[in-house]
C-alpha cells in the first residue's frame, strides 16, 4: 500500500536519484546536473511554501523513504489557470501499479479541494507508461503539441486533461 507524504528537506537524495538517472530521464531531456537537481529540490519545496501546489513523495507504508514522487502546481495554459501534474517512480519499483495508485490518491485529494477546474499532464508522446497512466485515470487526450523541456530540448507532448468538477470512473486496470 502506498501513501503520499509532503516533500521535505530530507528528500534531496531522492530527487538526485530521479534526475541523474539516464533511464528515468529519457523522456525528459536526459539526466540533469547536480546544480539542476538542487534547484529542482528547492522548487519542489517552494511549491508548497508559495501555496501554488504541492509535491509529494510516494512511500510504501509504513516506511517513509521515497520510492517516487507526484505533485500538482499552478500553470497558465492556453490563457487559463489550471493545475499541472507530473510523477516519477524509481526503476526498481516500476511496473507494480504504484504510479497509478499515487495518481488516484492525488486526483481524489484534488477533487475534494481545488480552486482550478482542470488538471493537465503533458507526457512526451513516446512515454508509454505515462500516457497509459493518464488514460487509466480518466484523463482525456486533447492532442499533441511541441514543447521545450528542459530549455533547449524540443519535446513532442500530449495534452491530457481531467475535469476535477466531474466525478469520473477511472477505467479498470
Ligand atoms: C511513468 C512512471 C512513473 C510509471 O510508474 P509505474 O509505477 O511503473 O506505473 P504503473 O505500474 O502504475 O503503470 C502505469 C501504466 O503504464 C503501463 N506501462 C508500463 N510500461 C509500459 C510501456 N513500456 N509502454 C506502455 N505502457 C506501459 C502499465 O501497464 C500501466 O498501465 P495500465 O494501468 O493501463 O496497465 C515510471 O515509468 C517513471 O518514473 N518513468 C520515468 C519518469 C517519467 O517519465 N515521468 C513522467 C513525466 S510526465
Amino acid at each position: 500500500m502506498i501513501e503520499l507524504l509532503p516533500w521535505s528537506s530530507d528528500d534531496l537524495w531522492a530527487v538526485e536519484r530521479f534526475l541523474s538517472d539516464p533511464e528515468m530521464m529519457k523522456h525528459l531531456g536526459g539526466p540533469q546536473s547536480r546544480e539542476q537537481v538542487v534547484d529542482q529540490h528547492a522548487r519542489y519545496l517552494n511549491t508548497a511554501a508559495s501555496g501554488t501546489g504541492q509535491m509529494f513523495k510516494i512511500v510504501l507504508s509504513p516506511a517513509s523513504d521515497a520510492i517516487g514522487n507526484i505533485g500538482y502546481w499552478d500553470k497558465t495554459w492556453r490563457e487559463e489557470l489550471v493545475y499541472e501534474t507530473g510523477w516519477m517512480v524509481l526503476p526498481e519499483h516500476q511496473g507494480r501499479g504504484y504510479a497509478s495508485a499515487a495518481l488516484r490518491l492525488l486526483v481524489e485529494w484534488l477533487r475534494n479541494d481545488h480552486v482550478h477546474r482542470f488538471l493537465h499532464a503533458f507526457p512526451a508522446v513516446t512515454n508509454g507508461p505515462s500516457n497509459a497512466l493518464c488514460r487509466g485515470a480518466g484523463f482525456t487526450n486533447l492532442g499533441e503539441f511541441e514543447f521545450e523541456y528542459p530549455v533547449g530540448h524540443p519535446l513532442r507532448c500530449n495534452d491530457w486533461r481531467l475535469d476535477l468538477s466531474v466525478q469520473q470512473r477511472a477505467s479498470s486496470p
